[in-house]
């Protein structure tokens, strides 16, 4: 949603650092780690901003990682986390993985959240012993977007929950270590159902009939990107899950820790894309407002038909408020029809009620800490952009732009 800007500032930094530009505030990561702190375990699903100097913040925090990928492996294990003797600051979450990315988990002690059975028999044959949770698909699952519901049976996460005894006899054929279950039906999800979510776990635990010591109640927090979205109530949504363990606590008789497993509400409301508005035109009744960031930065309104809160600040430091209103379609550059900030799911462009803007002017894209840098790509060549952190009146270049040589150097 749209927040109050300090608008000196952002045309500081956008000259300092030039545009387009990822900015985050570390005091917003902060109020929110601080938030979940009556969970267990704060794992943070570093898919949403993978930057390592936010990793390190998340480290210092106290908060513990997720990686999905040998890339994520090697930016947590630069950051510092180490799941060596038995730690378990990374926890590996795949469906499935290469030989070289086994063999990487293995050496690197890391428990592996196993979303098929058949990552459960690869890895038993190369290190019986290694340390497992089980990601389960309970069979229904929410989210945003189609494309981010992580349960149900057109989903390829997790394994299917009928499947859960043929996953523990695999376990027990390798002599695996079950640490956990743990389930993520999706991103974005609706609170409505998250009873139905926390009575699977403790049915599953039920089912299972094994000792474990931790469960997860993985990601999916939905946070306020729109003016009338409210805020999520994390001491009820603990709650719920404070009571679901506590169930699975008195099945097995000793305690159980709680996990959550958040990327989106830890970082969204910290990050801006900070853009410059470069042309504007009229083309039949639309008017364009077109800006030097993309699809290439921030793909989620072309991907999911997100919405982006939008603020125009002139640079002058004359006030916004005093221009005009005007229906914009807000754009990028890039040689693609798609390349709008402003379009419904399914690629319906839509307008947005802005202040007029002019060439000159910075745009703001707000909420984008999360999934924005890290879905970015090098589409139309394009170098990858520059990544800030504030933390009070400091503010550190914590990835620098891509050069042109270096887009071009695997080419050489
Ligand atoms: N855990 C697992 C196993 C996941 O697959 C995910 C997200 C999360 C945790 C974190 O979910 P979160 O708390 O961020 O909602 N690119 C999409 C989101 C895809 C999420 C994929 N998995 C977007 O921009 O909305």
């Amino acid at each position: 949603m749209q927040k109050p800007l300090d608008q000196a500032r952002l045309c500081r930094l956008s000259t300092e650092f030039g545009t387009p530009l990822w900015l985050y505030d570390a005091a917003v990561i902060r109020a929110r780690i601080a938030a979940l702190r009556a969970f267990d375990h704060i794992r943070f699903a570093q898919k949403a901003c993978s930057n390592t100097h936010i990793l390190r913040l998340m480290r210092e925090e106290g908060v513990v990682v997720d990686a999905v990928s040998p890339g994520e492996i090697a930016r947590a294990l630069v950051a510092g986390f180490s799941s060596k003797n038995g730690k378990s600051e990374i926890v590996f979450t795949a469906d499935l993985a290469t030989e070289e990315t086994l063999d990487l988990v293995v050496r690197e002690e890391i428990p592996m959240n196993a979303g098929s059975i058949d990552m459960l028999r690869q890895l038993g044959a190369k290190a019986p012993g290694h340390r497992v949770w089980l990601r389960i698909n309970p069979g229904f699952g929410h989210g945003h977007s189609n494309k981010t519901n992580t349960g149900g049976e057109h989903s390829k996460h997790g394994i299917w929950h009928t499947d859960l005894p043929a996953a523990l006899a695999v376990i027990a054929q390798y002599g695996l270590k079950l640490v956990g279950l743990h389930m993520h039906i999706g991103s974005g999800v609706d609170y409505g159902h998250l009873q139905q979510v926390c009575g699977a776990m403790v049915q599953l635990v039920k089912d299972a009939g094994q000792d474990i010591e931790a469960i997860s109640a993985g990601g999916g927090l939905s946070i306020p990107y729109r003016e009338d979205d409210a805020q999520i109530d994390t001491a009820h949504y603990f709650g719920l899950w404070d009571a679901a363990r506590k169930e699975v606590e008195a099945h097995l008789g000793h305690p159980v820790k709680l996990e959550i497993e958040p990327g989106r509400y830890l970082v969204a409301e910290s990050g801006l894309l900070l853009s410059e508005v470069r042309a504007t035109k009229d083309v039949g009744s639309n008017h364009f407002v077109l800006v030097d960031a993309g699809f290439t930065e921030l793909v989620r309104p072309s991907m999911y038909g997100s919405y982006h809160a939008i603020s125009v600040l002139p640079r002058d430091g004359s006030d916004v408020a005093k221009r005009p209103l005007r229906d914009s379609v807000v754009a990028g550059p890039l040689c693609e029809s798609g390349d709008v900030f402003t379009q419904a799911e399914g690629g319906v462009v839509e307008t947005r009620s802005l202040p007029a803007a002019e060439v000159g002017d910075l745009l703001v894209l707000h909420d984008t800490g999360a999934y924005g840098a890290s879905m970015s790509s090098n589409y139309n060549s394009r170098p990858l952009i520059a990544e800030v952190l504030l933390e009070g009146e400091a503010a550190k270049l914590i990835r620098r732009r891509q050069t042109m040589d270096e887009l071009l150097a695997l080419e050489a």
